[in-house]
């Protein structure tokens, strides 16, 4: 092993997946807060800069270049070095908050313990499955009145088809919450409201075996109703394995409230002791190893810049291996081409700082004068390979587009198409027609609005949407079906991309399962892959 294996080694990448509200940003404030990063949480990542209208969005792209909400956040705790990876929502989720978990090595959910499951946890947690990345479940706000927590994890089992192991579970909820269950060392964690936002609390440890002084703590009928359901819940769920967790067929649940700072640290400890480091990447050549391997990265995400006056755009990349050094040359694998990264920064939410060095599993944002794709190998000089793709996600929304002045066909088809190889939009055609119907699909419809916005901006061309009612689209993986003789549902529309792929636009879900139904022997996925 090179000496920088020790670096790596206490790298963990995450990213936290949830609904908006279920209280990312705060638990995200909160393990700042451990990290010392800093002093009061709330003070790194503020409202209001989390939730930006349309208009707003747009001024601070301006104004930045970049989103404020695709940041990458490091910190150190316990001789680890952290970094977490922001999953955009609200109205900025597109496919980019997809890509995001492709540079992630394991996933942090958070739930409203009031709300369960939601949509875009749902999502999100498909990418998650797909990459059979490990999956912690935090359950967040039990200082609400919360739903039964049996349910809670009957419903997590169930619609999301992982099996669950709490690691501690909550007595009483809302008002009535009097804290946490260690399984491990079986004993009551007291709770108690820290005082938002500061660090120390007034918890206690009591052992079960001191029945007395638990029966004072939390009172006889949450003791009683405890002890049962330790009963119930040692006899049910499934047993603690970490190998299980690491496959992603096991997820750890925590109960806890980010606001008022219950259970985070517990709950950073265990993540910390079962996350693994740095996972090795698949490439052309083989399995890459990240602390045997010298510098590699690939790029994830591409952020173009909203500012007319700066033309570039930033390219966040996950290292791999090794170790990357300022000023190192390496070589740009699909341009062929061997390079200094331009000034490569990382990116705080409220800052850029200017790297000397980083290691596998921390993200670089590097100015890119055009150059890089998403999905793009960096790796060094004498090397040659190339990281699998990242596959294209599925948009949900879908519109006609049309150029206003049809004078502007050729600015308009190079813009449309530009913007599409940064992948903030999807483009297709119909299936049987050329170029001069477009369809764009996004992932969030804000994205409908950006495209407007940089078409006019960018290449002065103005363009109609007029919106389609699909929702659902598939990629066909046996290819060699025959398009023709392909019988689906009414509402079923066949389009290809502009690689020439087949794909199907549905209406409803409905339909999805019943076209499979009609042509036995059509495999339709989710995902794109070249
Ligand atoms: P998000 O990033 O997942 O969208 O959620 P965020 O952390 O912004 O939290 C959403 C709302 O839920 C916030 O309230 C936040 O204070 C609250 N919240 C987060 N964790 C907990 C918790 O453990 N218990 C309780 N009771 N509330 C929690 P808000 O009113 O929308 O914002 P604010 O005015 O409090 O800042």
């Amino acid at each position: 092993m090179d000496n920088y294996a020790q670096e790596i080694n206490r790298r963990r990448t995450f990213a936290i997946i949830s609904h908006p509200d279920a209280g990312k940003t705060t638990l995200t404030e909160k393990f700042l807060l451990y990290g010392g990063a800093i002093n009061l949480a709330g003070s790194v990542k503020g409202k209001a800069t989390a939730r930006h209208a349309v208009a707003d969005w747009m001024e601070i792209e301006k104004e930045r270049g970049i989103s404020v909400t695709s940041s990458v956040l490091q910190f150190e705790y316990g001789g680890f070095c952290i970094n977490i990876l922001d999953t955009p929502g609200h109205q900025d989720f597109s496919e980019d908050t997809y890509r995001t978990l492709m540079a992630a090595d394991s996933a942090v959910m958070v739930i409203d313990a009031s709300k369960g499951v939601e949509a875009q946890t749902r999502k999100l947690f498909k990418v998650c499955v797909m990459r059979k990345i490990p999956i912690f479940t935090f359950i967040n706000k039990m200082d609400r009145d919360a739903n039964d927590t049996f349910e809670l994890l009957d419903e997590i089992e169930k619609e999301l088809g992982i099996a669950t192991c709490p690691v501690n579970w909550p007595i009483g909820s809302g008002k009535s919450f009097k804290g946490v269950y260690d399984r491990k060392r079986h004993c009551v964690i007291t709770y108690s409201d820290t005082e938002k936002g500061t660090k120390e609390g007034e918890t206690r440890e009591i052992p079960v075996s001191d029945e007395a002084e638990l029966e004072r703590a939390i009172g006889s009928r949450a003791k009683e109703t405890l002890e049962e359901e330790i009963e119930l819940l040692d006899g049910a769920s499934a047993e603690f394995d970490l190998d299980l967790v690491r496959s992603g067929d096991l997820t750890p649940v925590f109960f806890g409230s980010a606001l008022t700072n219950f259970g985070v640290e517990f709950f950073l400890k265990h993540f910390l002791e079962m996350a693994t480091t740095p996972l090795p990447r698949r490439a052309d050549s083989g399995l890459i190893m990240p602390a045997e391997n010298d510098f590699s990265a690939f790029v994830f995400k591409i952020q173009a810049n909203m500012n007319k006056a700066h033309r570039d755009r930033i390219a966040f990349m996950r290292i791999c291996s090794g170790k990357y050094e300022a000023s190192m040359e390496v070589k740009h694998v699909q341009g062929n081409k061997v390079m200094r990264l331009s000034q490569p920064q990382q990116i705080m939410a409220s800052e850029r700082k200017i790297l000397e060095e980083a290691y596998a599993g921390d993200i670089i944002g590097v100015f890119d004068p055009g150059i890089f794709s998403i999905g793009d190998t960096l790796c060094m000089p004498k090397e040659q390979f190339c990281y699998e793709g990242i596959p294209t996600f599925a948009p949900e929304h879908f519109a006609r587009v049309r150029q206003v002045d049809t004078m502007k066909r050729k600015q308009f088809v190079k813009g449309i198409t530009q913007i599409a190889q940064e992948g903030a939009i999807q483009i297709f055609q119909e299936f049987n027609t050329g170029m001069e119907e477009i369809i764009v699909g996004v992932v969030g419809v804000l994205q409908f609005d950006v495209l407007k916005y940089r078409l006019e901006n960018e290449y002065n061309v103005e363009i109609r949407l007029d919106n389609l009612p699909y929702e659902h689209i598939r990629w066909i993986e046996n290819k060699e079906i025959d398009m023709d003789s392909l019988t689906g549902t009414s509402d079923m529309k066949k389009i290809r991309d502009l690689k020439g792929n087949p794909l199907l636009l549905f209406i409803n879900a409905w339909s999805v399962g019943m076209t499979l139904e009609r042509n036995k022997g059509l495999v339709l996925s989710e995902f794109g892959r070249d």
